[in-house]
């Protein structure tokens, strides 16, 4: 099979390519078809006096995502999508699509959702997955270059991990189990028995809030590492993040380019280090005078950037009209993001006031909530490493911190731009006797904690781990406004289908 993506290989030669019709124009003698085949777009013609009669009327019947092969001459072609284009001998119709719901014109985000198994196949969706892959790929490459053993977690559960309140609840048969909300208790034991582990795979949680941050099931990475310490954790955690932003850089710089996002607040999380600040430095932040400085800054940017995003608007729309059929596709889901990013901005402004108020007032032991976390990093460029956390408002399983037993050895990571929190994670307590009492203060039944309780009888160690949500990393390094566009299949309040 010949690809689209590999055509500098072909140049000159006749080949046959298998795809689908992206888009087409046609004029009296010349029909112009624009070739996906999942790796790429090539710009097909056809030309009436070249082919045979019955090739013309093949290409003529045509639809918007008909599958088909088309051979034919390569050429070089500055001017076209991918840099070549075929000039058609044949063609050989797999299927007729029917009318194509996904039309070049400006839908909705719902209308979009519902037709997801379909919306996939569009530009910014196709690079946006392809960015997915590629993090996949980083990640794995991270650990197992440093020899950490992949271990798969159970997803039916006995007991909870991550706090009682978003557990799934469903039918063992004649028991309960619940849907995995981490994989790390068993990270744990697994850590025991192999040193360095990770674990990869779905998750689950029962959220009943409808944000861009949240799923009901995401992807979480979770690597859990035997006679590591906090300190060493978060250097694990700075050091895979610079690793899976410098592989997207390095090999999705095409994807990216598609997705329009601006690579060089990219490059500087790579090249710098990432700021590790207490969670009692971070709450004096959030209520300083320079807080309330940046939030008038905010408001003024926020102000300015709807403008721009109006002007684009405006320029794109009247490029439109003259504009190839590819361009329009991408214009118009350009469009729909600045429609987006633009109710985004008026929601923003609408909530600064209250985010300054609550900022401002924020009191020592609460959790950081997201505007909390979006005003925090307004201060940064790279990510931040939020350390030593408040005990009552962190999991069960936390170590306290020595100096200070008020305080969990827990480390988050926040992402600039507004992505918020992409990692939690923490030393893990150690000693039997403190996790029997931590377990009981968190109302848990001891009796289903058990075997995790053996962990500390049976040679324990300190010992850390974290979690990193793929989706939210997806999101921030395309720039996309919401988790939805970030997995294939979101599920999330209110959508199970398709
Ligand atoms: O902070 P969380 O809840 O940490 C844990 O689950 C730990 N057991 C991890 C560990 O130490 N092994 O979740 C970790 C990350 C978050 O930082 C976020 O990126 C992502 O998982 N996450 C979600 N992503 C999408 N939708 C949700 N509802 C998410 N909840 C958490
Ligand atoms: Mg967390």
């Amino acid at each position: 099979m010949i690809y689209i993506k590999n055509l500098a290989d072909h140049e000159d030669q006749d080949v046959t390519l298998k795809g689908w019709v992206y888009n087409y124009r046609s004029s009296k003698n010349l029909y112009f078809l624009e070739l996906r085949d999942g790796t790429g777009i090539c710009q097909c013609v056809v030309s009436r006096e070249d082919v045979a009669e019955n090739v013309w009327q093949a290409a003529d019947s045509l639809r918007q995502e008909s599958s088909l092969e088309v051979t034919g001459r390569i050429v070089k072609d500055e001017r076209s999508i991918g840099g070549y284009e075929m000039h058609v001998s044949d063609i050989r119709v797999h299927q007729i699509a029917e009318d194509y719901p996904i039309t070049p014109k400006e839908h909705g985000v719902d209308f979009l959702m519902e037709n997801r198994h379909l919306w996939l196949r569009s530009q910014r969706q196709w690079a946006a997955m392809r960015v997915r892959n590629e993090i996949i790929w980083a990640i794995h490459r991270f650990f197992q270059e440093r020899d950490f053993v992949q271990m798969d977690a159970p997803i039916f559960t006995g007991n909870a991990a991550e706090g009682t309140t978003t557990l799934f609840e469903t039918e063992y048969f004649d028991e309960k189990a619940y849907l995995t909300q981490s994989g790390q208790l068993y990270g744990e034991a697994m850590a025991m028995a192999h040193g360095l582990i990770y674990t990869f795979g779905p998750t689950f949680r029962a959220e009943k809030s409808k944000t861009r941050r949240h799923l009901t099931e995401f992807w979480m990475v979770e690597p859990e590492m035997a006679y590591y310490d906090l300190e060493m954790n978060m250097d694990l955690a700075e050091n895979f993040i610079k690793a899976i932003v410098g592989q997207v850089l390095d090999r999705r710089s095409r994807e990216l380019d598609i997705l329009e996002r601006d690579t060089a607040a990219l490059e500087s999380v790579v090249n710098n280090e990432f700021p590790r600040i207490s969670y009692s430095e971070a709450v004096e932040t959030l209520k300083s005078d320079e807080t309330a400085a940046l939030l008038e800054q905010m408001t003024e940017d926020r102000k300015q950037e709807y403008g721009e995003l109006e002007k684009e608007r405006e320029e794109i729309r009247k490029e439109r009209g003259s504009a190839k059929k590819w361009r329009k596709a991408q214009i118009d889901e350009r469009i729909r993001e600045i429609a987006e990013r633009m109710d985004q901005i008026e929601e923003d402004l609408r909530n600064i006031p209250t985010w300054k108020e609550s900022a401002l007032n924020f009191e020592w032991g609460t959790d950081f909530g997201g505007s909390d976390e979006t005003i925090l990093m307004m201060q940064y460029e790279t990510p931040i490493i939020v350390h030593r956390y408040p005990a009552e408002i962190k999991a069960f399983y936390m170590k306290r911190d020595p100096e200070d037993v008020d305080l969990a050895l827990a480390c988050d990571v926040l992402a600039p731009e507004g992505y918020g929190e992409i990692i939690g994670g923490s030393e893990r307590e150690d000693d039997l006797e403190t996790l029997k009492k931590r377990i009981e203060e968190h109302e848990l039944p001891e009796d289903l904690f058990n075997w995790y309780l053996d962990l500390r009888r049976y040679g324990s160690v300190p010992h850390s781990g974290f979690g990193l949500g793929l989706e939210r990393t997806v999101a921030w390094l395309c720039g996309l406004d919401h988790v939805r566009e970030t997995i294939p299949f979101p599920r999330m309040l209110g959508r199970l289908r398709p």
